[in-house]
């Protein structure tokens, strides 16, 4: 596969999550400490550099769910695959995303995350696509805004591929 173009730099990227960070552990610096819940796959690099980035107390932990059968058609029902393992009860939950399309995802995961009873939850995705939005959902924290394309890089796949790319580029889904 060539090289998709980019759409945001990997100087891009590291910029506004910096800024991310900051405004996360300035939000949370009178709550104690937070738990940090990371969406697999997509997630796993932006919560990586996120989560180095606060400077308040916090853990991990992961769930994973899986909303597109395969490359870039949404097969419509989500579906929990993993749960998170901690006790988030009585946490303060962030919810780390790598990109919010329809809304459908991080609208399930918060059902699923507000059952085990934490004290608060918000939410935080590298990217968005307003046009795209079917439900409403609250994002807190927001990377970047983008259009209706799809992008990879950075822990974003287009069918498995991509996932490591440094930045995020855009490429055309065949399917
Ligand atoms: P939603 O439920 O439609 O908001 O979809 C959210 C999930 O779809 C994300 O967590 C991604 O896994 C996937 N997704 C949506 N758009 C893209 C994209 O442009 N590139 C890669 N994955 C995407």
């Amino acid at each position: 596969m060539n090289q998709p173009p980019v759409l945001i730099s990997e100087q891009d990227i590291q910029a506004r999550v910096a800024e991310l960070a900051a405004q996360i552990s300035a939000d949370y610096s009178d709550k104690g400490d937070i738990v940090l819940v990371g969406v697999l796959k997509g997630s796993f690099i932006f919560l990586a550099d996120l989560s180095r980035r606060l400077t308040i107390p916090r853990t991990i932990e992961f769930i994973a769910v899986s909303s597109y059968a395969t490359g870039s058609i949404s097969s419509g029902a989500v579906r929990l695959v993993m749960d998170v393992r901690g006790n988030i009860e009585n946490r303060h939950v962030l919810i780390v995303e790598d990109i919010v399309d329809t809304g459908h995802t991080l609208k399930y995961l918060i059902g699923i995350l507000e059952s085990h009873h934490p004290a608060s939850i918000k939410t935080a995705a590298l990217l968005h696509k307003p046009e795209r939005a079917e439900v409403e959902v609250p994002i807190d924290y927001i990377g970047f805004g983008i259009g209706d394309e799809w992008v990879v890089g950075y822990g974003l796949d287009y069918a498995e591929h991509e996932r490591t790319l440094p930045y995020i580029g855009i490429i055309e889904p065949t399917d």
